[in-house]
């Protein structure tokens, strides 16, 4: 569970949160499953004949789509069957043996040993995890501080329900915040804003007067996501997008893959500024945005979650404990001196100081222990892990994520905002091309620059 509860106050450091997602629980199993196919006739009415092997065995279809195949001359058809119809296992072996290519993705992988782990393929996809969350946002514990304050408590639920209302493509929502949960803000904005220059990293400091000055980044003023996500989309593609409770630390991942950061748009309960026992918009916009606007973060945040496409669920476990000693706990060496980047670390008064302090224990920056590495949730890390810097951080995750046993290769298409999987010659040839005009478009420029 990723889940993280933590206190802070300003005399004692405690901490603050991790991520909106949750391990350990078993998520509500979703009864669809994908399969990408492309008939061994190009004639017309391939798509008729296939869809009729479905038919016959009383598979019900729940969405169809056709589009030119990468992978081999003719077309590609993804359909989606409702997994409690018909006789499933039939229908797909029938449709396998008229196919050059076939592939499954599904939720109920572990029941279904041909399919690979569900994961979005299209950036609209994503809508699907606004009903795979594990808790509603507006349930709270008996123990949070705003169980009995019924105002918070319907507060909650106005932004449980924007989330889960909200789909690819539209404007976030803008927010009113009330003036208690402004001055709630202020508290930790002031404080936390001591902190940065000797505390967090260059590159935060570089994007933090960014956000002052293009999204009202300010003491008495709670940034809206929206803003916050175009500044970031214009600088790096990162955009925000609400989330209404609980992800699964496969979905959340896969949110990366795309650039999308599930982010929650509610503040903390006033009564206690320096607590929260979940994620909230201060350490979403605190924490986490600044980094995003950063390309070599970026880049490195989309590769966590382009490892977690498709991946067994040991190594999503492994993947979720990278994200939390890297994006949320990170610290890194700049100029011979710690400094932090994770947003637990950026967005807790207490436990950004105790980080550096010389306390707590340090190692070299290792996906591989930080995969098995067992981390407390409920209170300051033992250890933390330093990197040198985003771009090596990449180089060796992206060398972990060649480990993960996985029939293919995976890009992200930011033409298409789509995820392409690789697994065809055809596709690998066509990869090769467009790599050698990125390459000559290189050459030309160095060539004029004269480097
Ligand atoms: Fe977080």
């Amino acid at each position: 569970m990723i889940k993280a509860q933590r206190q802070e106050s300003l005399e004692q450091p405690t901490r603050v949160v991790g991520s909106y997602i949750m391990e350990g629980i078993d998520i509500e199993k979703g009864r669809n499953a994908c399969i990408m196919f492309s008939p061994q006739t190009e004639e017309a009415g391939a798509l008729a004949t296939m869809l009729k092997i479905f038919k016959d065995h009383d598979v019900n279809l729940v969405h169809i789509e056709s589009r030119s195949s990468d992978r081999c001359p003719g077309y590609e058809f993804f359909v989606e069957i409702d997994t409690r119809s018909g006789s499933i296992g039939k229908a797909i072996e029938e449709i396998r043996s008229k196919c050059n290519y076939f592939n499954m993705i599904s939720r109920d992988y572990k029941d279904n040993k041909a399919a690979v782990p569900w994961f979005p393929q299209r950036i609209r996809d994503l809508d699907r995890f606004a009903n795979q969350i594990l808790s509603y946002g507006a349930e709270l514990d008996s123990d949070h501080p705003g169980f009995t304050d019924p105002e918070y408590r319907s507060r909650r639920k106005y932004f449980a329900d924007i989330a889960y209302n909200y789909k690819h493509g539209e404007p976030l929502p803008h927010v009113e915040y009330t003036k208690a949960e402004i001055e709630t803000w202020g508290t930790i904005f002031r404080n936390l804003t001591k902190l940065y220059e000797t505390h967090a990293c260059r590159e935060y400091n570089h994007v933090f007067p960014l956000l002052v000055d293009n999204c009202g980044y300010r003491e008495d003023n709670i940034p809206q996501l929206e803003d916050v996500s175009n500044f970031l989309k214009d600088c790096t593609g990162f955009t925000l997008r609400p989330v209404a409770g609980l992800l699964s630390s496969r979905d959340f991942l896969a949110g990366l893959a795309f650039r999308v950061f599930h982010s929650t748009q509610y503040i903390r309960h006033p009564s206690k500024p320096m607590y929260t026992p979940e994620p909230d918009v201060c350490h979403e916009l605190l924490g986490h945005a600044p980094l995003f606007a950063d390309p070599a973060f970026a880049q490195f945040s989309q590769e966590i979650g382009l490892a977690s496409l498709g991946a067994p669920d040991d190594y999503i476990e492994k993947l979720a404990a990278i994200f939390w000693f890297t994006v949320e706990f990170g610290l890194c060496r700049q100029n011979g001196e710690l400094k932090a980047y994770g947003a637990g670390l950026l967005s807790s008064y207490g436990e950004l100081q105790y980080s550096l302090s010389g306390t707590p224990k340090l190692k070299d920056f290792d996906p591989e222990a930080m995969g098995v590495q067992k981390y407390p949730i409920t209170q300051f890390q033992e250890v933390y892990y330093v990197a040198d810097t985003f771009e090596s951080a990449k180089e060796k995750t992206i060398k972990f994520a060649n480990t993960i046993p996985r029939p293919f290769g995976v890009r992200y298409n930011a033409y298409t905002q789509s995820i392409e999987v690789l697994d065809s010659k055809h596709q690998i040839e066509n990869l090769m091309s467009n790599i050698n005009c990125e390459f000559q478009i290189l050459q030309n420029a160095v060539q004029k620059l004269k480097i």
